[in-house]
């Protein structure tokens, strides 16, 4: 079926909607200013970093790695925004500054609730690397009125670094003392701390396993819990039995990603409290498994104390090959909407981290609508029988051409054509992900912001974040194979 919807005419209440539709806090209208994705109020952004939820007041916490001078990146800061609904953000003053050991790299945070660094119950402890010329080493601050100001540890630096590149701990919990997963070039180190002061190494993950093609960055180890419902969540007939919980280990590698530059790559395995090893040995073979399929979803980290034990996630929505040069003007960067990730077995019976749009960004369906605004969500439904052919253009001939090819079980995104791939020869690209799984109807969601699109099969098997820069909205939408609701952003 050809379903062909055309609105050759935007009328200007849709686009006074789009505009009623940016948050107050950002003070620039630029036509590339995220709608409904956290962007720093002016300069630089890269990796999201401590982030954590706050459940006595329901605020979610997020600080991210910034430059308040200029629009690339440079000197190192945590910038800090928070939300209530995962949509909408307000901005805070910065919460840490370089120092004399050094400019402040990504980390985590977590909140202490037995005191057991002695900076307070509930004390908020920041754990980050700093920078300097000659090395890298991490670091502490705490934060006792709930993660608005930090205080740095005097004992500082907690862990001296003896490589060149060591860095971006995030420490979680592990049933009676603290675990920090680091990257150290192109491995894994954990350490383990009671105090979040002291840290013993244990152990090193990664030689020859993954992909090496650059440094590897960002890391998480995320306890997905035995629960086998939701391992089958994707309504696979082999769903598969677990009998223990399984362990994800996310690995950001820049440069080495599917398609050129960043991306993060994820092993399936065991943590036995001290060593974590690939499942079954799956590592060894040549193999990577990829969080998501598109260009533009790196250093990507969970929420400490999510609410419910669910693991939801954020990444930076951009690629270090172009992240500086792209043509937005009083910042640079937007962050992924939130997602909420899982384990789940492919028709192979492999075990594998899904993603899907948490509900908190599901929630942005507004009015179902026939118009495209230029910000907005699309709900696909592809017969699995056929291909399907998805285009979304603008009056200009500028286009992003998606395509669902069941034969060789894969969804891909084509920008070469979007709008603007000028400031990068790196920027034109198509990117394709594997079904993973075989469905009788495939139902994509499409997250469409005004410098962004974010693919999602709806079950969670796959996803894909790309950025485009189009020179005006796109608004119109050409389905074969298919049909599809619109909805307007509700924010
Ligand atoms: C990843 C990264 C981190 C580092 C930070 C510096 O994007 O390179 O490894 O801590 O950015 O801004």
């Amino acid at each position: 079926m050809k379903k062909h919807l055309l609105f050759g005419l935007l009328s200007a209440a849709v686009f006074l909607v789009g505009c009623a539709h940016r948050p107050a806090t950002h003070p620039t209208d630029e036509p590339f200013r995220s709608v409904y994705h956290h962007s720093p109020e002016a300069n630089w952004m890269n990796d999201p970093n401590g982030m954590f939820y706050d459940e006595a007041n329901g605020v979610w916490h997020l600080y991210y790695q910034h430059n308040p001078f200029g629009t690339t990146w440079g000197p190192m800061h945590w910038g800090h925004a928070t939300s209530t609904d995962l949509l909408t953000w307000e901005e805070h003053p910065i919460v840490l500054y370089p120092d004399s050991i050094g400019t402040i790299f990504s980390g985590s945070a977590v909140i202490d609730k037995n005191n057991t660094a002695g900076f307070g119950e509930n004390a908020i402890v920041a754990i980050f690397t700093q920078s300097e010329r000659i090395g890298q080493h991490q670091s502490i601050a705490y934060s006792t009125d709930g993660g608005y100001t930090f205080t740095k540890y005097e004992g500082n630096p907690v862990l001296m670094g003896d490589i060149a590149d060591f860095r971006d701990p995030k420490v979680t919990w592990d049933g009676d003392h603290w675990l920090m997963t680091l990257a150290c070039q192109q491995e894994i180190r954990f350490y383990a701390s009671p105090n979040l002061k002291e840290w013993t190494y244990l152990s090193s993950f990664g030689k020859d396993l993954g992909a090496h093609g650059g440094v590897w960055e960002c890391p998480e180890l995320i306890r997905l819990k035995c629960e086998n419902e939701k391992i089958g969540k994707c309504e696979n007939e082999k769903i598969g039995k677990c009998e223990n919980d399984k362990y994800v280990l996310l690995v950001s590698i820049n440069p080495g990603g599917p398609f050129g530059g960043s991306a993060t790559q994820y092993f399936v395995g065991d943590w036995d409290g001290r060593e974590f090893k690939c499942e079954n040995g799956k590592c060894e073979n040549e193999q990577m498994n990829w969080l998501d399929y598109g260009k533009d979803n790196y250093s990507t980290f969970t929420f400490h104390n999510s609410p419910d034990g669910r693991l939801v996630a954020i990444g930076w929505m951009s690629n270090w090959q172009y992240a500086e040069v792209v043509p937005t003007v009083a910042f640079r960067s937007q962050n992924t909407i939130a997602r909420d990730l899982f384990l789940f077995t492919d028709d192979e019976g492999e075990f594998r981290l899904g993603s899907v749009p948490s509900p908190e960004s599901l929630a942005l369906r507004g009015e179902e609508t026939k118009y495209l605004p230029d910000a907005g969500i699309v709900e696909l439904e592809l017969d699995g029988k056929q291909d399907a052919l998805v285009t979304l253009s603008n009056d200009k001939g500028e286009k992003v051409v998606m395509n669902l090819d069941v034969h060789r079980r894969t969804f891909s995104m084509d920008r070469t054509a979007s709008g603007d791939c000028s400031f990068s020869h790196d920027f034109a690209a198509r990117t394709v992900a594997p079904l993973f799984v075989k469905r009788d109807t495939y139902k994509v969601l499409l997250f469409i912001d005004h410098c962004s699109i974010e693919a999602f099969d709806a079950e969670g098997a796959w996803s894909m974040t790309n950025l485009v820069f189009p020179s005006e909205p796109y608004n119109h939408l050409d389905v074969q194979g298919g049909e599809a609701k619109i909805y307007n952003v509700k924010i």
